[in-house]
């Protein structure tokens, strides 16, 4: 069993790599409430952990990131009498992980929180650093606190199960942490597609832990997002905006991020920030995962406006998160004009095809 730990702002957490998830992982004095979507309920939920727990089980899928949701898990919890020294513990997808922990930061004020995140993007990114969040219409996580799950418990083998779309956006976030701080991940994901693809456990295995441990640095430097942390964002402002502007529901998280990651490095490259070769170098690796880097046909106004809510713009100005090369990453305000043109720029034109959806209604 391996674990790496990391102090977030004044909190510890654990990250445990096992093979099963045992009853007495998820146990607390003052009682636990388990929280599942419909697909995780039926893949994890008969085990003998949630048997001897509550269990609250949401519609799978990002609209179940919602004050809806949370009210539902809150009051499972009243319900079960979870005490304030009782546990909230996650299993499922970032969207399961996002909620649970906000639920637990709320519930008493604070009660524990452990997550088992069972998507290839939970493992990597959502369920790590203490972001949680529910969805407002129209704008994602736009209401959310600061609350690092105290453990957070990896099972590799959960991912045999993951449609091979969920695996793929997985990668898309490996990918951008490989770009922030790992120059032999980014290796790995490019000469390792193949077996990445089929699920080579090892394989797999190293690229969470690597993406952990980017992650977790930059975590541990600036908790509350003050400033380093924004790095993260990479390829987010980009992406969270396709995201809204096709209303949540027509590309996952990690599809929106590859286009993300390929127009920050583009902007970067118009901006004279990025070299050409860098950029060009991760857009070979997006479309040999399949990604679809021209998603977009719909006018350029469309995606500012959704930039236009997005939180991390400061003093009225779109920032954006650009690079000069792997682990040479900055921050800076970009005119909304310069923005406009490349998204001009790179909107399909009506006779392409869209490249490489394999689509199988789970998204999120
Ligand atoms: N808090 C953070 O720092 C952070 C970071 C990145 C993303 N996020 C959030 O994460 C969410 C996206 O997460 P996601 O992509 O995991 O989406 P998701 O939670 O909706 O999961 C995707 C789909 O996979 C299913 N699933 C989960 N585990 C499975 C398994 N082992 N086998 C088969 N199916 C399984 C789910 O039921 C769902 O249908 C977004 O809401 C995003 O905002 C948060």
């Amino acid at each position: 069993m391996k674990e790496i730990r990391f102090r977030f702002g004044t909190v510890s957490s654990r990250v445990i790599f096992q093979q099963r998830i045992e009853p007495e992982d998820l146990a607390a004095p003052g009682g636990v409430l388990t929280v599942f979507d419909t697909h995780t309920w039926r893949l994890f939920g008969r085990s003998r952990v949630s048997r001897a727990a509550g269990s609250v089980v949401l519609p799978a899928g990002e609209r179940s990131k919602t004050w809806r949701g949370a009210g539902r898990v809150l009051s499972a919890a009243a319900r079960r009498g979870l005490g304030r020294d009782g546990l909230i513990a996650g299993i499922g997808g970032g969207v399961v992980c996002d909620l649970a922990a906000f639920c637990a930061s709320l519930y008493m004020r604070g009660c524990s929180l452990t997550l088992v995140p069972t998507t290839l993007l939970a493992m990597v990114d959502a369920a790590l650093g203490g972001k949680t969040g529910v969805d407002l219409p129209g704008a994602k996580n736009m209401a959310g606190t600061f609350y690092p799950a105290g453990e957070i418990r990896i099972v590799p083998a959960a991912l045999a199960s993951l449609p091979d779309r969920e695996l793929r956006s997985g990668l898309a976030e490996a990918a951008k942490n490989a770009l922030l701080g790992d120059a032999d991940l980014l290796a790995t994901l490019e000469r390792g597609r193949g077996r990445l693809l089929d699920r080579e456990p090892d394989l797999l295995e190293d690229v969470v832990e690597r993406c952990i441990r980017v992650k977790g640095a930059v975590v541990e430097e600036d908790f509350r997002e003050q400033g380093r942390r924004a790095i993260l964002n990479l390829g987010h402002t980009f992406g969270h905006a396709l995201e809204a502007a096709t209303g949540f529901r027509r590309y996952t998280h990690g599809e929106a991020v590859a286009w993300g990651l390929k127009m920050a490095l583009r902007l970067g490259e118009r901006l004279g920030v990025t070299p050409p070769e860098h950029a060009r170098r991760v857009e070979r690796l997006l479309e040999s995962y399949g990604f679809d880097l021209h998603p977009w046909t719909g006018a350029p106004e469309k995606l500012l406006a959704a930039m236009q809510a997005d939180k991390k713009k400061r003093e009225g100005r779109l920032r954006f998160v650009l690079q000069r090369g792997v682990g040479d990453t900055l921050v800076q305000p970009v005119e909304e004009e310069r923005v406009w043109e490349l998204l001009a720029a790179e909107r399909r034109p009506p006779t392409a095809a869209p490249a490489g959806r394999t689509g199988d209604g789970t998204g999120s």
